[in-house]
């Protein structure tokens, strides 16, 4: 069934990116929930408008990481949830959600990785002067944007960029590469039958 939930805290462009995807059937997967930690982003009115099941919560109202996620997981778990998406979802996952879906959390980072990990990557990537940066999905661990690498693309950068033109050029690869990268993921239900096998 391939049963998806996406994570986001922001703009949701890449979720919608997938969603579409689904839509037109390139996607062969279900979004069965958006989890998101900020009420007001606009990931929630782009879930609505789709229809998405939301969960929506504020992490400061919480006394730690380990008691939301805890309710994360429930969520995840009632839905039979296969694989989590990380789609600018602005938070370290913590120990909670990394071993109850180990190998089974990726994301989708603004930079050619191991290269500018963390925030603001595309600002990171111009102030080092770089002539080429990119995509990068990873698997996630518990580090910052350190887990194994899936897919790669890479783009030149050129002397007029500047943030918001890289951020487009960027965005245009994520796009097609996170919709993309998931099919195979799936196609291929790669580490997940080894895994399996070897039990
Ligand atoms: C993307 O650039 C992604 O690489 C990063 O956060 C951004 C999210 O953008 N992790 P959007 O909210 O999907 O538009």
């Amino acid at each position: 069934m391939n049963k998806i939930a996406i994570f986001a805290s922001g703009n949701g462009s890449n979720y919608q990116a997938i969603v579409d995807a689904v839509k037109n059937g390139a996607l062969d997967a279900s979004i069965e929930l958006l989890v998101c930690d900020k009420p007001n982003a606009f990931v929630i009115e782009r879930a609505k408008k789709e229809s998405t099941p939301i969960f929506a919560f504020e992490p400061k109202t919480y006394e730690t990481k380990a008691a939301f996620e805890k309710e994360i997981v429930l969520e995840l778990q009632k839905r039979e949830i296969e694989l989590i998406v990380l789609a600018g979802y602005m938070r370290l996952i913590g120990p909670t959600l990394l071993h109850a879906f180990s190998k089974r959390i990726i994301n989708i980072h603004p930079s050619l990785l191991p290269s500018f990990p963390g925030k603001n990557a595309i600002g990171q990537a111009l102030q080092a002067g770089v002539k080429v940066t990119g995509v990068t999905v990873h698997f996630v661990d518990e580090g910052m944007d350190t887990g194994p690498i899936i897919a790669q693309e890479s783009l030149k950068v050129e002397e007029s960029d500047t943030e918001q033109s890289l951020a487009e050029k960027v965005h245009t690869i994520e796009h097609r590469l996170y919709p993309e990268t998931i099919q195979l993921l799936f196609q291929k239900s790669f580490l997940w039958e080894k895994e399996e096998a070897s039990r």
